[in-house]
């Protein structure tokens, strides 16, 4: 019987066009719960992005499954530890999007400093106000860079160009590799002090959610933009529109919501957030990259092979 890979999210045409050459390819919308479950029942292999919940009762439904392909890097909507239990392979690509996702922080980075999103919303709506939407510059700032990761560290390079003084908190970096990014690593408290900007790149998980909450939006650099182009619930929504509010944060930059996908936050009603529905890996390149990484992968495994890292 030819395997049946569950394709339940968008992937790139190029990597369906591997698969079906030698399986089954099924489609389902993954945030169809009922939906999911059922075609689960036959699959072999299902590829996911973030929005569907490969969760122990995904993993339950699924008896002849042997692979989760993640088509991106994130892996919090995927339950390892229960695909492991049941020997079922979880790969994602690690790199595929890390561009695409720099180039998202630095472009919500770039709107917030000079209000580009809502000036062009007023211009359009017919208003021509220019010294309503006066900026910053972002040469000669301080900017905070929490995870320096793999995506953390090609931001920090790019904003770097600006001129700009970098730091970052990431307890897991050795001081050595950041000084040689010209990054001098704080901890969380001297970051969010000396920030004029912050941009979050962190993975979601207990450790991280809700890292920037109400307690720490308190004892930001008044006049501070913050950007989240990594996962909602880093940054607790609510308290980073009341501090924008307040007008201790001066705006903000966010692609990534606590509940996804979302319509309605408080963030939505502020005239100095810019807010894009998880963009971060929306890019012909990286769709292309994810897809035909994982595509290699689901080959690879559902074919006995080795799978080596993508
Ligand atoms: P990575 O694993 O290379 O880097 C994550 C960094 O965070 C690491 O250096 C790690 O040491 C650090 N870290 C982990 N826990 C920490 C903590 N408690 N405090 C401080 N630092 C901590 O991952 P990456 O490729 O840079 O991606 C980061 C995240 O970005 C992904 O997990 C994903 O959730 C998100 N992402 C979002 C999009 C998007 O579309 N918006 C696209 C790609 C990735
Ligand atoms: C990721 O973690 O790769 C991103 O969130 C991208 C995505 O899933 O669209």
């Amino acid at each position: 019987m030819t395997p049946v890979v569950l394709i339940a999210e968008e992937l790139a045409p190029a990597a369906i066009e591997v698969l079906a050459h030698d399986f089954d390819v099924r489609h389902v919308d993954g945030t169809d719960r009922p939906a999911l479950l059922s075609a689960l029942s036959e699959a072999d292999a299902v590829i996911v992005r973030s929005a569907t919940q490969i969760d122990a009762e995904a993993i339950a439904a699924a008896p002849r499954l042997k692979v989760v392909a993640r088509a991106g890097v994130g892996l919090d909507n995927v339950e390892v530890p229960a695909a492991t239990a049941r020997g079922v392979m979880v790969v994602n690509a690690p790199t595929s999007n890390i561009v695409s996702a720099a180039e998202q922080a630095l472009a919500l980075l770039l709107a917030v400093a000079r209000n580009t999103a809502s000036a062009s919303a007023a211009l359009k709506a017919g208003e021509w106000k220019r010294s309503k939407y006066t900026g910053v510059e972002i040469q000669g700032k301080t900017v905070g860079v929490v995870g320096l990761g793999r995506i953390g560290v090609l931001f920090a390079q790019r904003i770097a160009a600006f001129g700009t003084r970098l730091i970052a908190y990431d307890p897991y970096i050795q001081p050595a590799r950041a000084a040689q990014l010209g990054v001098r690593l704080v901890g969380l408290e001297e970051l969010l002090r000396e920030s004029d900007f912050i941009s979050i790149h962190l993975p979601k998980t207990p450790e991280t959610v809700g890292l920037i909450g109400e307690k720490e939006l308190a004892v930001v650099k008044p006049g501070v933009r913050i950007i989240n182009a990594a996962r909602g619930g880093l940054v607790d929504e609510q308290a980073l529109a009341d501090a924008i509010a307040e007008g201790r944060v001066a705006g903000a930059g966010v692609d990534v919501y606590a509940k996804e996908p979302c319509t309605s936050s408080p963030l939505f009603g502020l005239d100095n957030v810019v807010a894009t529905p998880h963009l971060g890996a929306s890019t012909g390149e990286a769709q292309d990259k994810a897809g035909l990484a994982v595509a290699k992968s689901v080959k690879l495994a559902l074919q006995g092979e080795f799978v080596p890292d993508a």
